[in-house]
């Protein structure tokens, strides 16, 4: 059964309009760009300090190296894996295995602000990137025969991450992550699931918890 991979809390939205007149955002704000209109830490930390939760906010290059690691993985070529994506602001968003996502970061930002704006990205004939309309609760309860595995480093520490999985091909595993650079997962996400592990001593990078994970989803599923 696949592995579905739910990015939580990913730090991907437009410039609030709160700070829209604030020189460092307007010096950067360009009419037809799009790239120019999502938030971004590391051009507009002197405007969001106004904003609240401004360390999980504006983080787009989290979301870009955990999507690359994620779709160019054994697990996603082979069929095996489903990924979303959940904002700071609480939209869902279905990610099709197939999809090119943008190696250049700015391309990226373009088409995360083009998704936001319109709520889904597809070409001609192929959905590329559609909504989930539902809460996170509404799209875990979608899923049969799941087993929850919410990851934090505040987390019971696995005694052996070889054993996160079992080969049950009959279950389906959900991993939750967060997209974000510091803070915790909030109440609706914790009540998602008691499992809360750790996979190592240390905090570590979303992207690499992530491609930890499919690693140990791979082994324990031979898939190759
Ligand atoms: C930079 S961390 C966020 C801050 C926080 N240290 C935490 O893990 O809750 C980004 C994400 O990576 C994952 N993560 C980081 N360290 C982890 C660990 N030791 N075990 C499991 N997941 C971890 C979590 O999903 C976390 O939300």
């Amino acid at each position: 059964m696949p592995l579905t991979i739910i990015f939580v809390e990913c730090g991907l939205e437009l410039i609030p309009s709160v700070i829209r007149k604030h020189p460092s955002i307007q010096k950067n704000l360009q009419k037809d760009s799009y790239p120019s209109k999502l938030l971004d830490n590391a051009i507009h930390h002197s405007a969001m300090v106004r904003l609240d939760a401004a360390e999980q906010r504006g983080r787009p290059d989290i979301t870009h190296a955990c999507l690359l690691n994620a779709l160019g993985s054994t697990a996603n070529k082979s069929g095996n894996l489903k990924i979303y994506l959940h904002t700071f602001e609480n939209k869902i968003f279905e990610i099709n295995p197939d999809i090119k996502i943008a190696r250049n970061y700015n391309r990226f930002k373009g088409l995360m602000a083009k998704l936001l704006m319109e709520n889904e990205i597809r070409t001609k004939n192929l959905l590329l990137i559609s909504e989930f309309k539902g809460t996170l609760r509404d799209l875990v309860n979608s899923i049969d025969k799941k087993e929850i595995i919410l990851l934090s480093n505040k987390g019971e520490l696995a005694e052996s991450p070889l054993l996160l999985f079992d080969n049950d091909l009959s279950k389906n595993f959900v991993v939750i992550i967060g997209c974000f650079q510091k803070g915790f997962f909030t109440d609706e996400i914790l009540e998602l699931s008691n499992r809360l592990v750790s996979i190592s001593h240390y905090s570590l990078d979303a992207w690499v918890v992530l491609s930890r994970v499919i690693t140990l989803y791979e082994i324990a599923n031979d898939i190759l």
